[in-house]
């Protein structure tokens, strides 16, 4: 198993009395897959939906419920639990716990521990939407948030009980972004920035393109890690099959000059940008309106140049930090720093995309930082997850010296 933010992270999971109970199973199998410890505090109406018996099996370990089991007396279990793990996660949690939180209740296990601790606690909230909007709820919340509480939105749609509205368990996707930014620095906050990733596709008649084999991997894993280290970010994506990363503004575009367009739009508010998508140099001059015959057909392919937008921005630039990417298959370094002044670039990721493993579409990656001081850090083979954090590291360090 490759090491996540996870890894060895002692997780209590709080699960309350509602039907989104059955999805907490998951929840438990997903933390584990990532390699966390998790203990199950289950409430009696959590209980009512899923048997704690479940959640032993799922988790490896015992499952509290009770605060007075006899045979547990003598470990004060309110107490260690508190003390004993990294985070709290109580996903799903009710109205009536949420309540129990907010005034400092200690009437059961789960509300004792989360009472007692001084690990970060995340509260995922699940119920009918016109529980959730109830003013009280809301206030609740907005007490709970104020303890320092971290509280997830739920999602909006179609519920168990028929209506529509918010207060549904949100994707895990989202309640991971949210566990993983508890553990991540934030050292970004307050930062401003855009990431570009994927291909670009350059019409040539109704049906056909040109293109690249950019999946946006890379790029939607910056943008993943620069959301959870605080920053507010911005995601220009071409065609990509990927699910956004949570809490991310994404803007779609297809053609480079769509991509042109959306950058430079946002660029004046922006702290930092890096510009990880493989932009089309070259788009057909023309683009037929009908689906190109072949009887007949000009086999030439006319093409006119894309505008190339990260020299643009370099142009452009004030405060900003800019980073750019080189794809290279030979001559990485020195076409990197040619790249990085050319392009007046505060840093470079030269990408070697030689071989299955890096560059193109691959999980993982191998690249090495140039800044514009000079500075080669060549890092080893890397998940792109990896690789975004690891470009972070160097971005906040250009950030420190002054942008
Ligand atoms: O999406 P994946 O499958 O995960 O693959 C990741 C990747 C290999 C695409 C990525 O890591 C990468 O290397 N991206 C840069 C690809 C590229 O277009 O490199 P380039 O050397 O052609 O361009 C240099 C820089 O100029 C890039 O930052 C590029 O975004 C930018 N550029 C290029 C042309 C253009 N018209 N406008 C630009 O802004």
């Amino acid at each position: 198993m490759l090491a996540s933010a996870l890894t060895g992270k002692k997780i209590l999971l709080g699960v309350c009395g509602s039907i989104a109970a059955y999805k907490a199973c998951d929840i438990v199998r997903n933390l584990r897959k990532l390699g966390a410890e998790v203990t199950v505090v289950v409430t009696s109406g959590g209980a009512r939906f899923v048997s704690p018996l479940t959640f032993a099996a799922l988790s490896a370990a015992k499952v509290y419920g009770g605060m007075f089991d006899e045979q547990d007396a003598h470990t004060i279990p309110h107490i260690n639990l508190a003390r004993d793990h990294d985070m709290i996660l109580v996903a799903p949690a009710t109205a009536q716990t949420i309540a129990r939180f907010a005034v400092g209740m200690a009437d059961d296990l789960l509300s004792a521990v989360v009472l007692a601790a001084d690990c970060p606690v995340v509260v995922c909230p699940a119920m009918n939407s016109k529980m959730f909007t109830h003013p009280a709820t809301q206030v609740n919340l907005t007490k709970i948030a104020a303890f320092g509480y971290h509280v997830v939105q739920p999602d909006s749609g179609l519920m168990a009980c028929k209506e529509e509205g918010p207060g549904r368990l949100p994707e895990w996707s989202v309640i991971l972004s949210a566990v993983e930014k508890v553990f991540t620095p934030q050292d970004l906050a307050g930062k401003r920035l855009l990431i570009t990733a994927g291909p670009t596709e350059e019409p040539l008649d109704p049906v056909r393109y040109l293109s690249n084999r950019s999946s946006g991997k890379m790029g939607y894993a910056l943008a993943r890690a620069a959301m959870l280290r605080g920053g507010e970010v911005v995601l220009v994506s071409g065609p990509c099959n990927l699910e956004p990363p949570a809490n991310v503004e994404l803007i779609q575009v297809r053609t480079a000059q769509e991509m042109y367009g959306a950058v430079l739009s946002h660029f004046d508010d922006m702290d930092i940008v890096v510009k990880c998508a493989a932009v089309s140099d070259f788009r057909p001059a023309r683009c037929a309106p009908e689906k190109l015959k072949k009887e007949g057909a000009d086999v030439r392919l006319e093409l006119a140049a894309n505008r190339d937008i990260l020299r643009a921005l370099g142009e452009r630039k004030k405060s900003q930090i800019l980073v750019g990417f080189a794809a290279e298959s030979e001559n990485h370094l020195e076409e990197g720093k040619r790249k990085l002044a050319a392009k007046n670039l505060d840093m470079i990721v030269v990408n070697d995309i030689q071989g299955e493993t890096t560059g193109f579409q691959s999980d993982t990656n191998k690249v090495t930082l140039v800044t514009r001081g000079g500075e080669i850090k060549e890092l080893e083979l890397l998940t792109k997850e990896q690789t975004a954090m690891a470009i972070f590291d160097e971005v906040v360090a250009l950030v420190g010296g002054g942008m």
